[in-house]
């Protein structure tokens, strides 16, 4: 695939011939040689939030030549409207506005629209091209890339979906300006979680650009997400359906999703939960003597320097945690499996914890 030219960085999600790029730059949301590529056919639907949509939604319209039928569907903003009648609503514009097979929907914005304009395009007419356009952290170095779609249900996060690939991912860093600072800790902490599991190098230099980050500096936000891209880029090429390495990405998520179901979806953001939840994972490696005080010592640290939470939610029991934990998608069997560090930059998944050591650290771990 050939770079987009002021694309800082072009990667290649490598699927065979459902492969696709990310492209990493500045401007690309008024470029429209960004988009124009990836378009399927004439007929365009544009899926954003009620937030995006007055600071973004032109800008990307505008790049979209005339003669094409570009129509948009603006939902309501947050984590509790990614259910099922929210996607209901994008089949609805689809279908009233006689879009056929060959049509292609653009998610303009963050994880949310990303998941659910995905899941639309996965089940439209049984499948119809889409184009993610990131504009959290989080979805730039996570969930835009790899496939994954879906919807909440009030039983479980996350647990109806599809896999189904974009076409492109167009990162435009630009679009971070606007986005508050506790939305850019909360991707952070997907940033952390690469180095933590694949790169203690990368970890090593988030330690030293911690604060650049924080501050927008766009040099260190295009090589962070870049490499964060990059790590998700190869275990999606390896695993794309999880089957295994896959699973590695949700280091910390088993605890955080349990985290975010008893709060409320969107009361603690997600990457709040995965900061949480990753500090967990590492006592819980640390108690299980796979790593030692220095490196459980860095990971809280590191954690806590993105302004994400260490400790858990106030109020939350034991059984708080073990209900959602037992519902996850990556237990097997009737043992939990769990994400842990056997160092840094080297996680996997065991089901070897003794549930006498899981219980432990579930009553005495700190709360706040
Ligand atoms: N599919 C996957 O592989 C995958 C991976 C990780 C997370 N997720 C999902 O992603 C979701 C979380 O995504 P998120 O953190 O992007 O949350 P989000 O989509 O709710 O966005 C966070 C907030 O920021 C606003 N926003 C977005 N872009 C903005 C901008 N540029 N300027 C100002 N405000 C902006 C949004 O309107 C929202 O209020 C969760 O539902 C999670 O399950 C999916
Ligand atoms: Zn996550």
């Amino acid at each position: 695939m050939t770079p987009l030219a002021d694309a800082l960085r072009t990667l290649t999600v490598d699927l065979g011939d459902r492969g696709y790029p990310i492209h990493i730059g500045t401007g690309l949301l008024s470029n429209p040689d960004a988009i124009l590529p990836y378009l399927a056919g004439q007929q365009v639907m544009i899926v954003t939030n009620e937030t995006i949509a007055p600071l973004y939604l032109e800008t990307l319209a505008q790049q979209l030549p005339e003669e094409l039928d570009v129509q948009t569907c603006i939902l309501p903003d947050g984590e509790q409207y990614k259910t099922i009648e929210q996607v209901n609503r994008i089949w609805g514009a689809l279908l009233e506005a006689g879009f056929n097979r060959r049509c292609t929907l653009i998610a303009l914005g963050g994880g949310v629209i990303g998941d659910m304009a995905g899941y639309a395009a996965a089940s439209y007419q049984r499948g119809v091209a889409f184009i993610q356009v990131p504009t959290t952290l989080l979805a730039q170095v996570d969930s835009s890339v790899g496939g994954k779609t879906g919807v909440n249900h009030p039983l479980g996060k996350n647990m109806v979906g599809a896999f189904w690939q974009p076409r492109a991912v167009l990162v435009d860093i630009d679009s971070l300006a606007t986005l508050p600072d506790r939305e850019m800790s909360a991707g952070l902490a997907e940033v952390i979680k690469y180095g933590l599991i694949r790169d203690e190098v990368f970890l090593s230099w988030l330690e030293a650009n911690m604060e650049a980050l924080r501050a927008h500096d766009a040099r260190a936000l295009a090589e962070a997400i870049a490499r964060s891209c990059q790590i998700k880029a190869d275990i999606v090429a390896e695993d794309e359906t999880e089957q295994d390495v896959r699973a590695l990405l949700n280091l910390g998520h088993t605890f955080g999703h349990a985290i975010e179901a008893h709060q409320g979806y969107g009361n603690w953001l997600h990457g709040e939960a995965i900061g949480a939840g990753m500090s967990m994972a590492a006592t819980l490696s640390r108690r299980l003597g796979w790593i030692d005080d220095a490196a459980l010592s860095r990971s809280l640290q590191v954690i806590e320097s993105a302004g994400l939470p260490l400790k858990a939610p106030l109020g939350m029991q034991r059984d708080d945690f073990l209900g959602p934990m037992r519902r996850d998608k990556k237990n097997t069997g009737s043992r939990l499996r769990l994400v842990l560090l056997r160092e840094l930059g080297d996680a996997c998944i065991s089901d070897e914890t003794p549930i006498s050591l899981l219980n432990d650290l579930l009553d005495h771990y700190p709360r706040a």
